[in-house]
């Protein structure tokens, strides 16, 4: 095994949770950081697992509200409607020489954690998975596949490579990948169209690419439009040949919070589309009609 490793994870949901029990089933220390009521339960049933891909297991973990003591690294897990509340849960202080890693989706996010933490040990990462909060510690992995791509342009390479090997040794498929940029707006390319028109529209991703395909296509034309212009490759042709791979029932989870009355990562999504399309003059006509419409809808 790697070294042995202590990792804080802020918000044990359906990433953290996951991440929180495979660490821990691996032999390295875990303290899930979480409200008072799902810290409670973690402490007292540690962290259920159903999952695709590495089957049944429980496993244990240390809880707590605040984080209290050093770690080597402090994974960020919760949504971004909840990220402001939450990280009030780590002070700086108590991070020492820790690596902050959110694996939030968006792209505006890691600034604002450079501005509160060490800039030099903010790592944002890319999570490619499906994964479930049941309840407070039961988690369903619904995905065989558990993938992470750690960046971090300004954090020593060793302290990436570190990591990396860590979540290898708990059974993710991770790996550094050398451009923070291009990282996050590749995930951001694919999940823009998708999460908004699948949300718009209620219908699953079949549908979408079907009977709004001119919808989708433009929506992925302007995202890359985006992404190149804030530095990163994109490839719109890739883009749509993924959709069209994908099973037509396939939901984004911006639409299950919809379907489920929970607020959405709209901002951190579509918002951060258009502040980055205005940033540099982008024109985004579809991108801008479809978040009048979801925000007229009550989001
Ligand atoms: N789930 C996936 O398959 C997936 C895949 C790729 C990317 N992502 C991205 O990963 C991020 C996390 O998503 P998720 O699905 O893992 O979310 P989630 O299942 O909703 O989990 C978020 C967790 O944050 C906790 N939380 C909320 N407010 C908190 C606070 N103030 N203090 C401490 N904990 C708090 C919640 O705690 P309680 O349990 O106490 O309510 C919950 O367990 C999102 O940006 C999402 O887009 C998710």
């Amino acid at each position: 095994m790697a070294t042995k490793h202590t990792v804080a994870i802020l918000g044990p949901g359906g990433t953290g949770g996951l991440l929180a029990a495979l660490l821990s089933r691996s032999g390295h220390r875990v303290i899930c950081l979480a409200r008072e009521e799902t810290a409670d339960a973690l402490r007292g049933s540690g962290i259920r697992v159903r999952s695709r891909q590495f089957g049944e297991f429980t496993a244990p973990v240390e809880a707590d509200t605040e984080l209290r003591e050093p770690v080597d690294a402090c994974l960020i897990t919760v949504k971004h409607t909840a990220l402001d509340a939450a990280l009030t849960r780590v002070p700086p202080t108590a991070l020492g020489d820790a690596l902050v890693v959110p694996l939030l989706n968006g792209v505006e996010h890691p600034a604002a954690l450079r501005d509160r933490f060490r800039p030099d040990r903010v790592a944002p990462a890319v999570i490619r998975v499906e994964s479930t909060r049941l309840a407070p510690g039961v988690i369903e992995h619904g995905s065989p596949f558990t993938e992470i791509d750690l960046t971090g342009d300004a954090v020593p390479r060793p302290r990436l490579d570190e990591l990396a090997a860590t979540l290898t040794s708990a059974g993710v498929t991770a790996r550094v990948l050398g451009d923070e940029t291009a990282a996050l707006w590749a995930k951001m390319a694919f999940l823009a169209p998708f999460a908004l028109l699948t949300t718009r529209y209620g219908l699953p991703l079949g549908d979408v690419r079907t009977r709004h395909r001119t919808e989708l296509q433009s929506l992925v034309a302007e995202t890359a439009a985006v992404s190149r212009a804030c530095g990163a490759p994109a490839d719109p042709a890739q883009a749509l040949a993924r959709y069209d791979a994908f099973a037509p029932a396939a939901k984004s989870s911006m639409q299950r919070d919809a379907e489920a009355g929970r607020p959405l990562e709209l901002d951190a999504i579509g918002g951060a589309l258009l502040r980055a399309a205005g940033l540099h003059g982008v024109p985004v006509p579809v991108t801008a009609r479809l978040m009048s419409e979801l925000r007229a809808a009550g989001h």
